[in-house]
């Protein structure tokens, strides 16, 4: 493990030994799960500042780390004997994967160790996500580099995109189609912010590596004012 994984892993080992497999699915197939009062409840708990949840991943911020966020996979992982139950599957993105075929955190740390490793110059488009550790319960737990969300600032940024990245976005859009879920507003915020090759590259890399799922609430503006994807393990079901 790189010292930061080990120093941000002993930050919050305290609080995340606390979260067991039984928070992560729903083995009734109950609903409570997918409600906010059951995350609420345990980010309370674990005294994290706030939590956020999607269709694979919960995410914690806690006050004593301020760069990044903690991202713990949901475990759609169920008995096949148990009719009904959803069962999250595919989510390695690559077949020799260490992490579990349930486990979109993990799907979303080899992506961007792939990344890291392979396309350095894309690492800017992608808000960090780490594997940290693996908690006492056997729950892997993961960190990410924390943006903010898209919503407040588009409005103003928006407005503000220019005819040139528009039409750019617009020719990839009629090309390709949407990249990865990407629509053509955000595709002109990408060329507003970033070298119009280095952008070009980024989204050979969506399509390449068949990143989905890139809907609005899946980007984030990071500590530079830049947009970038916070959410890229795709959802395969
Ligand atoms: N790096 C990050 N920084 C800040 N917030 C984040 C980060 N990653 C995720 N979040 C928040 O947590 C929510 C859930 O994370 P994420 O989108 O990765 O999970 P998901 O379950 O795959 O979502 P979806 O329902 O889109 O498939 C996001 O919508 C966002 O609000
Ligand atoms: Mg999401």
């Amino acid at each position: 493990m790189f010292d930061m994984q080990e120093e941000l892993f002993s930050k919050i080992e305290y609080a995340v030994d606390f979260i067991y497999p039984s928070d992560l699915y729903d083995e009734d197939n109950n609903p409570d799960m997918y409600e906010d009062e059951h995350w609420d409840e345990l980010a309370n708990y674990l005294h994290a500042d706030d939590v956020a949840w999607g269709a694979s991943k919960v995410v914690f911020w806690f006050s004593h780390i301020k760069d990044y966020v903690i991202k713990v996979p949901l475990m759609g992982y169920y008995e096949d004997d148990v009719e009904d139950h959803i069962k999250f599957r595919n989510a390695k993105f690559d077949s020799n994967s260490k992490y579990a075929d349930w486990d979109y955190c993990g799907a979303e740390a080899e992506i961007y160790n792939l990344i890291a490793e392979k396309y350095p110059e894309l690492a800017k488009f992608f808000a960090a996500t780490y594997f940290i550790g693996i908690n006492r319960h056997n729950v892997p737990i993961y960190a990410a580099k924390r943006v903010t969300k898209k919503y407040d600032w588009d409005i103003e940024n928006e407005s503000k995109i220019s005819s040139t990245s528009y039409t750019k976005a617009r020719k990839i859009v009629e090309t390709f189609g949407r990249c990865g879920g990407l629509d053509e507003n955000i595709i002109s915020l990408f060329y507003e912010q970033y070298d119009e090759t280095e952008v070009d590259a980024f989204l050979d890399f969506i399509m390449t590596y068949h990143i989905d799922d890139l809907h609005s609430g899946n980007i984030g503006v990071n500590e530079d004012g830049k947009i970038v994807i916070m959410d890229y393990s795709g959802f395969d079901s």
